[in-house]
């Protein structure tokens, strides 16, 4: 595998890849990689000709409150998890590599970053945005991947791409669980073992909205039962069903729905998801 710090040889790299007629996909993560994450790449591997994992904590996506200090960072295991599923390049830079000019650079996320997570996290997608822009900028992808755990992130990406003509296809992978139902997250590792053997409840209360509004509920009673009921064991920061393409109201015509929500555990904070159509219900 090729790792990179700097963006001159990656540039360079990848410029002679293209020469070559190879499309390239980008997986982009903050490392601390987990089975999700794979997950991203083997989608990745069957986009392109070749992929190129970014791994690289990106301090403008968090508030001075948040965990960008404590953040697993595990490079070396990273390294050998990519080595052993062969992937082509590895870009891991350092801060100032990313960001020569500091980090002042503002992004309009629009109303879809003002809501849900951008509550309580009101410059998380404006980092997101800025880091995601400039490792397309670098890597030039004909195709990135998401996961859909991060169903907001997701949907601004796809806005940010549109907006911008940028040129790369959005690729988006559904969420991986563990055999409890809780979905991956390097921030699990956070968890004390009774947080973690709370936390499958989180998922579980999700399935049961779901249930309940195919079995003829309204959403509004549906959603009341289980925030009851997470908030015996989480602080619910919100759960809402919400129309899936656009995270607005549910009207007669919204086709896809989503359900998602955000809880904190003690100091953690999880985020999760479902998505399905109406035709389901
Ligand atoms: P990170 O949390 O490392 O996630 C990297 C990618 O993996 C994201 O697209 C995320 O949605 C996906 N992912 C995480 N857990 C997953 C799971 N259980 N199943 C499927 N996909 C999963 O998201 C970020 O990093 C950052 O915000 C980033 C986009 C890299 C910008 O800094």
């Amino acid at each position: 595998m090729h790792i990179f710090e700097k963006i001159g040889p990656l540039e360079d790299y990848l410029d002679s890849c293209r020469e070559d007629n190879r499309s390239i996909t980008l997986v982009p993560t903050m490392g601390g990689l987990h089975e999700g994450h794979l997950q991203l790449i083997e989608k990745a591997k069957e986009c392109s000709d070749m992929v190129v994992v970014s791994v690289f904590v990106n301090p403008t996506q968090f508030a001075e409150n948040e965990d960008f200090k404590a953040y697993p960072k595990t490079l070396s295991e990273d390294k050998r998890l990519l080595e052993a599923i062969k992937v082509e390049a590895m870009f891991a830079p350092l801060d100032n590599e990313v960001y020569p000019d500091g980090n002042s650079q503002d992004y309009d996320v629009g109303e879809m970053g003002k809501i849900l997570c951008g509550i309580s996290r009101p410059i998380h997608f404006n980092g997101v945005a800025q880091v995601v822009s400039r490792l397309f900028d670098i890597v030039k992808p004909d195709y990135a991947v998401f996961g859909e755990k991060d169903y907001q992130q997701l949907l601004i990406i796809k806005s940010l791409v549109e907006r911008q003509g940028i040129k790369t296809t959005i690729v988006s992978v559904p969420t991986l669980r563990e055999s409890d139902g809780t979905a991956m997250s390097t921030r699990n590792n956070y968890l004390s073992p009774e947080d973690r053997a709370n936390a499958p409840l989180f998922y579980q209360q999700l399935v049961a909205i779901k249930a309940a509004i195919q079995n003829g509920t309204d959403i509004s009673s549906a959603t009341g039962q289980a925030l009851e009921t997470l908030s015996g064991v989480f602080d619910v920061e919100y759960i809402e069903v919400l129309n899936a393409n656009n995270l607005t109201q549910i009207t007669t015509s919204s086709n896809e729905i989503i359900i998602i929500s955000a809880v904190r555990l003690g100091e953690t904070r999880l985020i999760d998801n479902i998505v399905f159509r109406r035709s389901d219900v």
